[in-house]
């Protein structure tokens, strides 16, 4: 479970949250049940990185937006609040439980018509997809990151945008952690990769867990 209270003050962390418009009623639900129902209920990006998902659609006026982890549904019902005039969802999720938890989330709220759940392994699932995406956001398995940043990149429309979650590991990419964990081994290179790409530019934000956001170069 993840514990933003780890990198940043938890004081802080509070103090942000109440700066924040709070999520509207249907994923406030979401929220509730997810933390009752899920013993991993920290994977849900939760109040304030569901606004700044949100913003971030709004901002590049998506239409077409991939997501990679569904869970149970919370990331993609902030996202599609900030979709523009006639944009969808698609997100891909592995676990078979997720794609009936997610879309009996998402239809209560009327979002059953922007956002589509995909089941199955995603690298196998982005083979078949088309793009280009306007936005992608990647919150699945860590250990794949870079596989799915190579298999999403292509796809990328010229202006769009990859955000990758957790790309601090709560600080197991530091210099500090003498002994990270596979997934902050896996994001340790992943970052020192992405930073180094020439095809990209990229901004490591450290909200929450760390929020990368990349573009295309040029
Ligand atoms: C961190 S959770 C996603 C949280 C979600 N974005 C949210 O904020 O509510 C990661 C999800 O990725 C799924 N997952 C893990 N490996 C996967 C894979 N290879 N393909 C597709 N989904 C995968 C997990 O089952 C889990 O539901």
């Amino acid at each position: 479970m993840r514990d933003m209270a780890q990198l940043v003050d938890p004081e802080v962390e509070l103090y942000a949250a109440a700066h924040t418009t709070p999520p509207p009623a249907h994923l406030e639900a979401v929220d509730v049940s997810t933390r009752e129902g899920f013993a991993a209920w920290g994977m849900m990006v939760g109040r304030q990185e569901g606004r700044f998902l949100e913003m971030l659609v709004f901002a590049a006026q998506a239409t077409r937006v991939l997501e990679i982890g569904t869970f149970t549904g919370y990331s993609s019902m902030a996202m599609a609040a900030g979709l523009g005039a006639g944009g969808s969802i698609i997100s891909l999720e592995m676990d078979p439980h997720h794609p009936v938890t997610a879309p009996g989330n998402i239809a209560p709220a009327g979002l059953e018509s922007f956002i589509s759940v995909i089941e199955g392994p995603a690298l196998r699932t982005l083979e078949q997809l088309q793009g280009p995406f306007d936005l992608v956001f990647i919150d699945a398995d860590k250990v794949s990151y870079d596989a799915y940043y190579e298999a999403v990149l292509p796809k990328l429309a010229p202006h769009g945008l990859i955000v990758v979650d957790n790309t601090l590991q709560h600080g197991g990419v530091l210099a500090r952690t003498e002994q990270p964990n596979e997934p902050a081994r896996a994001l340790r290179a992943f970052n020192d990769k992405v930073v180094n790409d020439p095809r990209v530019v990229c901004v490591l934000t450290t909200i929450r867990d760390g929020v990368t956001l990349i573009r295309r170069a040029g």
